[in-house]
């Protein structure tokens, strides 16, 4: 093995690329990489970059243009740019940011290790955006990087083949292909040998996963899952709202450790957007699907994606979006204003909303969500979560609590809860990292819940050991 060598990975965008970037970091272990949080100290920097609006691809070519700054001081450090700007620019990236050595596509990952090797030896430029009609089998080494974490995401299929008219997507990452329902288990089981409680399975479209390979059905690959022993808790994303099945609505009725958490982005409450947008469902559809849900998981969250300002959005139809958030009540929104993307078909789409209209819109949407966010979470003081320990909170790793320890997790429905813990005999508990534990909440906030636990011996609720409070 080659001498101890540094790896900076800047992740932009989705979950998809966090997955892709620790694929990265082990893939290139064995070339002597090991990951430094430092810029300045690396000798392999990776750009993994997204597409989805402009402001990500902007992102991206500021940071390579402090880079650009690095490298004049330290010639021989190698700049590699990945991910979904990689795959739509190719080779135009070069003449964009001249201090790149390597160009990589979202489907060349597997084909990494080779090129930085070439790289090395020979210091020449690469470009790899090739995509095969197969699936980039992942090939991912047990443990490897991120040890110690308690979640962890998988991808399951990779792709997409809806082709919304504002979206880069289908053309960054390529046509929807699922990997085998078995390589999936197996990671699973190797990543909970390596201490992992929870997993969130990740596809732009989980419904249709496996159809076109006919591999089992979504709800059957979740049973699958559900069985492997040591494993707490599933999650995952996203569900296209036009193909999510009965099967997967009993699914989270029926499932232990499926979280009762559902991100089901609508975009629009206009029929006519829907449309353009060529979401294929109806504003009737989605509601009645979000009641059917609710019947079968009375508990669960909902949380959705809102675009504002796409092209020909009128005062009635951005009116409709608003009165379809107060209608559902979600847990949380993600929020974005239209961004033109070159490749996709919207942005050659007539009337154009301003920015400033944009921005007013993207306000009211977040004020009124604001107002249903904190309803729900203050409905909660008083209740007991069962939360899944991530580690010391943030502030508790900086030093600056109070009385007892702040210890950070998530509860089921997904809500950051935050909480201090103490033994009865008021000395500080055990790691409670990676346990499942109960918190009595007693404070809500926008973006958590706070909360407090008494540790008390371990008592055993569904086979699995939740410490009580
Ligand atoms: N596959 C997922 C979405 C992935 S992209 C799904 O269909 O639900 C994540 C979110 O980014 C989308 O839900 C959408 O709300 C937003 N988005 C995608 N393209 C966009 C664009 N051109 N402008 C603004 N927001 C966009
Ligand atoms: Fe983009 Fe639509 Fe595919 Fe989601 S389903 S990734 S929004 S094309
Ligand atoms: Fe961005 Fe690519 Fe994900 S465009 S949102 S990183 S699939």
């Amino acid at each position: 093995m080659d001498r101890n060598k540094y790896l900076y990975i800047n992740t932009i965008g989705c979950q998809m690329n966090v997955y892709d970037s620790d694929r990265i970091a082990t893939l290139l272990h064995p070339l002597g990489y090991r990951r430094t949080d430092t810029p300045g100290r690396a000798d392999l920097v990776v750009v993994n970059t997204c597409a989805i609006r402009e402001k990500a691809e902007q992102k991206a070519f500021s940071f390579l243009g402090r880079l650009a700054e690095l490298k004049r001081k330290r010639p021989e450090m190698i700049i590699a740019v990945g991910g979904c700007v990689a795959q739509q620019e190719g080779r135009h990236i070069l003449t964009r940011a001249p201090c790149l050595d390597l160009v990589f596509g979202t489907g060349a990952i597997g084909r990494l290790p080779r090129m930085v090797a070439r790289v090395e030896s020979r210091r020449c430029r690469i470009v790899d955006v090739e995509t095969g009609a197969e699936i980039d089998e992942f090939e991912y080494p047990q443990g490897g990087a991120g040890e110690g974490a308690v979640s962890r995401f998988v991808t399951i299929m990779q792709g997409c083949d809806n082709f919304c008219t504002y979206c880069v997507v289908p053309y960054v990452r390529g046509r929807e292909m699922s990997r085998r329902p078995e390589e999936i288990v197996q990671e699973i089981e190797g990543l909970v040998r390596s201490g992992v409680r929870e997993v969130t399975l990740l596809g732009q479209n989980v419904n249709s996963y496996g159809k076109k390979e006919g591999w089992c059905a979504f709800s059957e690959l979740l049973a699958r899952i559900n069985a492997v022993p040591g494993l707490a808790r599933i999650r995952f994303t996203t569900s296209h709202p036009k193909d999510l099945s009965e099967d997967l609505m009993t699914a989270f009725r029926d499932l232990d450790k499926l979280c009762n958490h559902i991100h089901l982005p609508v975009q629009s409450g206009s029929d006519a957007v829907l449309d353009r947008m060529n979401r294929r469902y109806t504003r009737a559809a989605y509601l009645s699907k979000v009641e059917r849900l609710r019947r079968c998981r009375p508990d669960i969250a909902i949380t959705s994606d809102i675009i504002v300002g796409f092209p020909g959005e009128g005062r009635a139809d951005f009116e409709a979006t608003l009165d379809l958030i107060r209608t559902v009540e979600y847990d949380s929104l993600f929020a974005f204003k239209y961004s033109d993307r070159p490749n996709a078909p919207a942005a050659r789409f007539s009337d154009a909303v301003s920015e400033a209209e944009k921005s007013d819109r993207l306000r009211k949407v977040l004020d009124l969500q604001e107002s249903y966010t904190l309803r729900k979470h203050r409905a909660l003081i008083g209740t007991t979560a069962c939360v899944l320990v991530d580690g010391p909170s943030k502030r508790q790793e900086q030093g600056e609590t109070g009385a007892g320890i702040q210890w950070s997790g998530r509860a089921a429905d997904n809500k950051i809860v935050n909480f201090t813990a103490l033994k009865e005999d008021l000395s500080p508990p055990p790691d409670l990292t990676g346990r499942q534990v109960r918190v009595d909440i007693e404070d809500a906030f926008l973006h958590s819940l706070g909360g407090k636990m008494i540790v008390r011996e371990p008592s055993r609720v569904k086979g699995e050991k939740i410490y009580a409070a």
